[in-house]
């Protein structure tokens, strides 16, 4: 049996219930682009609304990092992973996590427990020293000398603000040296395998740090590093979940993996990650923006590492590698096989298009560089700009010749050119993740009752078809012949303020799933939920959904109701773009 089911297979058997991965583009939260921690999706239950699945949950999620493209290549480094985790909310707290971690490790993993060590927190200002937490792993057998207090790295939380608390993190010692008696955290050869956070406080973006209604556990465990620490490679791509791509990449491009390591490495990645968010419900395309351009730089530079192999890139090369990857995914991903004919199509597309100025842009580049070691703003910005060349490639290009680019200058004339919602996803990276829970909370509620009004005015057959909410606005996609007349865009708002003046209490029941269906409650996908779900009711019968929430308690807190944009998203269907304001 692999990690992956192991470890669902273990915490099911300790009462959790296993929830669906969420998808890698978070649906309904603007702060990030993509999901990085197992903990994301899950931030609203930690932060005390209830969970539809109870209070112990296990999962395996995809995360994506993509902050840091330049690591890609050596041994441990994915854009793309899987995390595994286990959530007490407000249910079981540090004794049984830590006693569980144990077993897991060592009995269900077979770990010795000469390799293990473990951090905890030393205690701060504000917080103690995690006593209980040391004392627990010392019941477990694992000696004084391998427990590392630190101050710094044994605080968790994702980003800026929101949960967060002391945690204890475990280590492995990967390496055939003698291991030391005395654990030093320092130690490359002391590897972290598994975090278990103790997650009771909440950090507000001015700082102030308060306790959560209820004390929840969050946990994480790398897939990939723990697979290759378990079959004993030092390398992760040397391990089962990377072989196949490798060995395939070998034989396309005749080469060895010895040698060609870094290429192999980020053609293997690259394709992984790109094939994940293609195939997730967003449906992003390769583009210039937030997750669109995350997407095409991965392609590119898939394709860019390929060249240096002497891929005939123009050839299926990665199509092949993409059904290898869909086919070793989709028995725990079931949107990859779902998605595959879009997939490949996103891959060829973007491999048309970067192919047919690739050639044209490094011949430029040469031309531009050949009296000079130095490639100037103006030089980037029309590589970029004509040739479509991000400027993270032209100085990767740039190093490998030892010539310099001036990047400053570049990011100048990008700010000057381009609008802004590209410099908006810019600073997305650096976001916090529950910092604008309260507004997007609103757009939520709202969300549903411009639902309910499109039905009232338009028909029954109007439903969501895509929901993206930010900050500063919502959209809202639905079915529709017709470009909506002023007439019924009054309607509409009109329509939403009124429930919202009437404040209308918003209320979640809990029901089986088939009731709910039956009772009229609108859901988009039945898959989706467990059997048990959480029904989203506002006013006496103004709006009835299927939904894992959060949302306001009562229609007033929502303002006023401004519909700001009625356009059409694709054929046959219209979006909507509105805003709250006042409050
Ligand atoms: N959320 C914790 C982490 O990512 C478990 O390490």
């Amino acid at each position: 049996m692999n990690l992956k089911d192991l470890y669902i297979n273990y915490f099911v058997s300790k009462g959790h219930k296993q929830i669906p991965s969420a998808p890698v583009v978070p649906e309904n939260d603007s702060s990030v682009l993509f999901n990085t921690a197992g903990m994301q999706p899950l931030i609203p239950y930690l932060m005390g609304e209830p969970h539809p699945y109870g209070t112990r949950l296990t999962d395996y999620q995809k995360c994506v990092r993509t902050n840091d493209l330049e690591n890609i290549g050596d041994t441990y480094h994915h854009t793309f992973f899987e995390m595994l985790g286990n959530w007490s909310l407000g249910d079981y707290f540090k004794k049984e996590a830590i006693e569980w971690s144990f077993e897991f490790l060592t009995k269900v993993l077979n770990i010795h427990v000469e390799r293990l060590a473990v951090t905890i927190f030393a205690g701060n200002e504000s917080i103690p020293f995690d006593q209980e937490a040391h004392d627990l792993w010392i019941a477990q057998g694992i000696p004084e000398e391998r427990i590392a207090p630190t101050k710094d790295d044994n605080f968790w939380i994702a980003g800026e603000t929101g949960p967060c608390g002391p945690d204890t993190e475990m280590f492995y010692w990967r390496s055939n040296d003698p291991i030391p008696e005395k654990f030093d955290p320092e130690d490359v050869r002391w590897v972290e395998i598994w975090n278990d956070v103790f997650m009771q406080y909440n950090k507000a973006e001015d700082g102030t740090v308060t306790e959560l209604p209820k004390k929840n556990v969050d946990t994480g465990m790398g897939v990939e590093r723990t697979t290759a620490i378990l079959e004993g490679v030092n390398d992760n791509y040397q391990s089962s979940i990377w072989t196949p791509t490798i060995k395939l990449i070998e034989s396309i491009s005749k080469l060895p993996y010895e040698g060609n390591e870094k290429p192999m490495r980020v053609i293997a990645d690259h394709l992984r990650t790109a094939i994940f968010i293609s195939a997730d419900p967003a449906m992003i395309k390769p583009s210039n923006t937030d997750q669109g351009y995350i997407l095409r730089r991965l392609i590119r530079r898939a394709i860019r590492y390929a060249r240096q192999l002497n891929i005939d890139i123009t050839s299926d090369w990665e199509q092949q590698i993409a059904l290898l990857l869909i086919d070793q995914y989709s028995k725990y991903y079931k949107e990859l096989s779902d998605n595959k004919d879009i997939v490949l199509e996103v891959l060829a597309n973007e491999k048309i298009k970067f192919n047919r100025t690739l050639e044209k842009g490094l011949k430029e580049f040469d031309k531009r560089t050949m009296n000079s070691n130095n490639i100037d703003a103006d030089t980037a910005f029309h590589l970029y700009d004509t040739y479509g060349f991000p400027i993270e490639l032209t100085e990767e290009i740039a190093k490998e010749r030892n010539i310099t680019v001036d990047i400053e200058g570049f990011k100048a004339k990008f700010k000057a050119h381009q609008d802004l919602s590209r410099q908006q996803s810019a600073g997305k990276f650096k976001g916090g993740l529950a910092g604008d829970s309260v507004i997007e909370t609103r757009y939520h509620t709202a969300t549903h009752l411009l639902n309910a009004a499109l039905k009232k005015v338009l028909g029954p057959s109007v439903h969501q078809m895509g929901s993206n909410i930010t900050v500063e606005r919502m959209r809202f996609d639905f079915p529709c012949d017709h470009k909506l007349t002023d007439e019924e865009k009054k309607q509409v708002e009109d329509q939403v303020n009124e429930w919202i003046q009437a404040g209308l209490e918003v209320k979640r029941v809990e029901m089986p799933k088939e009731e709910a269906i039956a009772s009229g409650a609108e859901c988009r996908f039945i898959e989706k939920y467990p059997d048990i779900v959480s029904v989203y009711i506002i006013g006496d019968d103004v709006s009835k959904e299927l939904c894992g929430g959060p949302h306001v308690s009562n229609t007033k807190e929502l303002g006023k109701f401004i519909i700001k944009k009625e356009e059409a998203s694709s054929q046959g269907v219209r979006r909507i773009k509105a805003v709250l304001e006042g409050e």
